[in-house]
């Protein structure tokens, strides 16, 4: 069955739109809110009102895009939660609205879900390489860290999460500790580039089974800084690179040590990552080293599917429209995993 579905995404700071016909994209938009940038961090209130601002012109680029009328969509694919509820109300409204009018059926996408079947996007001219089921995802966000067990572009299980902080959480605690801004991510991956990760160690969790824990890890960088500081106030300035290394590489052995746990627990070697995250080009070169080593079948997405965006609500609603699932009119998002 052919289907022609457009994606909307509001879950955060970005809102996102695209159009998939089956499997294939056919355009992605974000506008990325920058009304967040002087605070740190996002602000609830501030990204439920730039969504409202963004999503008619967001949705009628996407279409424009994909020289798509509205008319001949099939279904409207929305992100449902996890993440902000004024900013998820936006995406779930419009999708209602647009179901309303259109008369067609809306599926409702869990965002996390979303990342981890971003592998199945497929787009023009590049060649399709999918993970075969079951495999393994590791689902590293700023909200969540999970090894999730995928049976289906409909089963998920989820083998092993976070206890405590999420590792992105731990990258923008770390930066913002260190002075170098939000979102750390990004200026950590940049800096550990250029210094030695073996210089400085940190602290590892022991946690049981396949779960995760980056809050122990987060305080040792908080007391060696605080402690090196007070022999050396310009300590930060001049090791920056080495810490961001050091901690960089902590925090990459402490995820690769459970996947691969549940690598050889589940005897599955196809691995994928997804979410934010996974734009971390150490754990990236780290994913395609353990593959080659461990011969696992390694899928890692496109760097512009690694942060938010409609493509893979997309496809993620793509199979479930497929399954036949419709949500009803009044269905209303929810702001944690747990909820769904
Ligand atoms: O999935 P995402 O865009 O948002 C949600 O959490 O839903 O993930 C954002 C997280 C932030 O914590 C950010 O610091 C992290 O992804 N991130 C990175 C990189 N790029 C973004 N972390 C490490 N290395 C990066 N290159």
């Amino acid at each position: 069955m052919s289907a022609l579905i457009l994606g909307i995404e509001s879950s955060c700071d970005d809102t996102s739109a695209a159009v998939i016909r089956d499997r294939t994209l056919l355009s992605n938009v974000i506008a990325s809110q920058q009304v967040h940038k002087d605070f740190g961090g996002v602000v609830p209130e501030l990204a439920s009102r730039a969504h409202e601002a963004n999503i008619v012109p967001v949705v009628s680029q996407a279409l424009e895009k994909a020289r798509v009328k509205p008319e001949e969509l099939d279904a409207v694919a929305f992100t449902r939660g996890p993440g902000l509820l004024g900013s998820l109300l936006v995406g779930t409204s419009f999708a209602k609205a647009l179901s309303l009018s259109l008369d067609i059926p809306m599926v409702m996408v869990n965002h996390l879900q979303g990342h981890v079947l971003a592998s199945f996007i497929r787009e023009e001219g590049k060649p399709v390489r999918e993970p075969s089921f079951p495999y393994l995802c590791l689902l590293v966000s700023g909200g969540n860290s999970q090894i999730v067990r995928v049976d289906s572009p409909l089963e998920f299980t989820i083998l092993g999460q976070t206890i405590d902080d999420a590792v992105g959480e731990a990258f923008d605690k770390c930066s913002k500790m260190m002075g170098l801004g939000y979102p750390g991510g990004p200026v950590i991956d940049r800096l550990a580039r250029q210094g030695d990760p073996e210089r400085f160690k940190f602290a590892k969790p022991h946690v049981p089974g396949l779960d995760y824990s980056f809050s122990g890890v987060k305080t040792s960088l908080l007391y060696f800084v605080r402690d090196e500081m007070a022999k050396d106030p310009q300590f930060i300035e001049k090791n920056k690179e080495d810490i961001c290394a050091g901690f960089q590489k902590t925090l990459i052995d402490i995820l690769l040590d459970k996947l691969v746990k549940a690598s050889r627990l589940t005897g599955i070697r196809t691995v994928a990552i997804g979410g934010g995250v996974s734009a971390n080009s150490a754990l990236r070169e780290r994913m395609i080293a353990e593959g080659k080593r461990r011969r696992w079948d390694v899928f890692l997405p496109e760097f512009k599917f690694t942060t938010d965006n409609a493509a893979m609500i997309a496809i993620a609603g793509y199979f479930r429209f497929l399954a036949g699932e419709r949500a009803p009119l009044d269905i209303a998002p929810v702001s944690r995993n747990s909820d769904f």
